[in-house]
This record gives structure tokens, sequence and C-alpha cells, in this order.
């Protein structure tokens, strides 16, 4: 059974994120969301409300799963006995951080690999900010995220708005 942990704040998830899930699904027998509870990160939605959104988008496809973690993603990993990250590179400037993410993880864990796909040309520029701030300002986000979370970030802002 090939397994992998594809980790993130998914604040909200993207459909950047979503082409990667797409494509890692397709590879591995069993893919894990793995939604940080990240407290470095100011988020706009809780974990759980992460979780249920990206539970929703992928509701028909049985073998994705969706999890919470906290700590360091090695443990999370280590823990459900996977041996496989996958990660999403979005353009070169993801590079630095990402090879200094993915060798850490090695020299903590050795036997666990990074394996990274490329996301699609279309969204190479997009960020979760990105769409939380153009969603603040009224923007259309329509074809940066899949309807559910569109919902819920005009609810989201609309509730900052009236606060
Ligand atoms: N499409 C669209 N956006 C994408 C994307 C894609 N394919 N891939 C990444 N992004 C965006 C995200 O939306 C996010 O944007 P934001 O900063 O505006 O929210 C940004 O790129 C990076 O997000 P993400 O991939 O979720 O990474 P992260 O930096 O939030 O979290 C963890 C990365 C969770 C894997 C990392 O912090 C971690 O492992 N933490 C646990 C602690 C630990 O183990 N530390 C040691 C690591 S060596």
């Amino acid at each position: 059974m090939k397994q992998a942990v594809y980790p993130g704040s998914f604040d909200p998830i993207t459909n950047g994120h979503i082409d990667i899930v797409k494509r890692a699904s397709r590879l591995f027998d069993e893919l894990y969301i793995g939604v940080i509870a990240n407290p470095q990160k100011k988020a706009l939605f809780s974990v759980d409300e992460r979780i249920s959104l990206i539970q929703d988008v992928f509701k028909n496809e049985p073998n994705v799963f969706v999890q919470g973690f906290e700590g360091l993603l090695i443990d999370f990993v280590c823990q459900k006995k996977i041996t496989n990250i996958i990660r999403g590179l979005r353009a070169v400037s993801d590079f630095d951080y990402e090879f200094q993410m993915a060798l850490t993880n090695r020299k903590l864990q050795p036997d666990i690999n990074t394996v990274f796909f490329m996301t699609d040309a279309k969204y190479s520029y997009l960020s979760s900010s990105l769409v939380k701030e153009l969603a603040y300002f009224n923007a259309d986000v329509s074809d940066f995220v899949p309807g559910i979370v569109l919902d819920h970030l005009k609810q989201k802002m609309a509730d900052i708005n009236n606060a």
C-alpha cells in the first residue's frame, strides 16, 4: 500500500492545492492531507473549519483523507507509519524553502522521502494569503477556490466587516 502525507496550512485550501492533491492521489493508494495548527501563522479559519472544508472538497475521492496535526511534521508522519511527504512547487522561489525542509526532515528521519509535484502553471502565483486579501476587498476569487470555500470566505469576510 503506497501512502503519503500532504501537509500544509490550507487556510483556506485553493485550486492550487487541489491540483497537487489530484496529481498525488493518482500515484498513491492513500493520501492524507495533514492540516497544521501552526501557532506562528494567524489563521482565518480554525483547524476544524479547514478540515471540514477540505473533507467537503474531496468527499468523492475515496483515497483522500484529512487530519489535523500539531508539532513536528516528521512526528505526525512517523506516527502514521508513512514514509512519503508530498509538497507542491509553484515556482523557483519555492525551491530554497522546500529544499531546506526536505533535507531537515531527512536528517531527522532518513527513511522518509519528500516527493515534489509541480503545480499547474495557471496556479503558479496563487497563495492562500492572496486569496484572503482579494476576498477581503471583495474581489472575485471564484477562479482560485472551489465553491464551498468561496461561500465560507464570503461569510468570514462579512463577519469581519460587520464586527
Ligand atoms: N497552490 C497554491 N498555493 C500553494 C501551493 C499550491 N500548490 N503550495 C503552497 N501554497 C501556498 C500556501 O497557500 C501558503 O500560502 P500562505 O503563506 O499565503 O498561506 C504557502 O504557499 C505555503 O503554505 P504551505 O504549503 O501550507 O506551507 P506552510 O509553510 O504553511 O506549512 C508545513 C508547511 C506545515 C509543511 C511546515 O510548516 C511544517 O512542517 N511545520 C511543522 C513543524 C515542523 O516540522 N518544522 C520543521 C520543518 S523541517
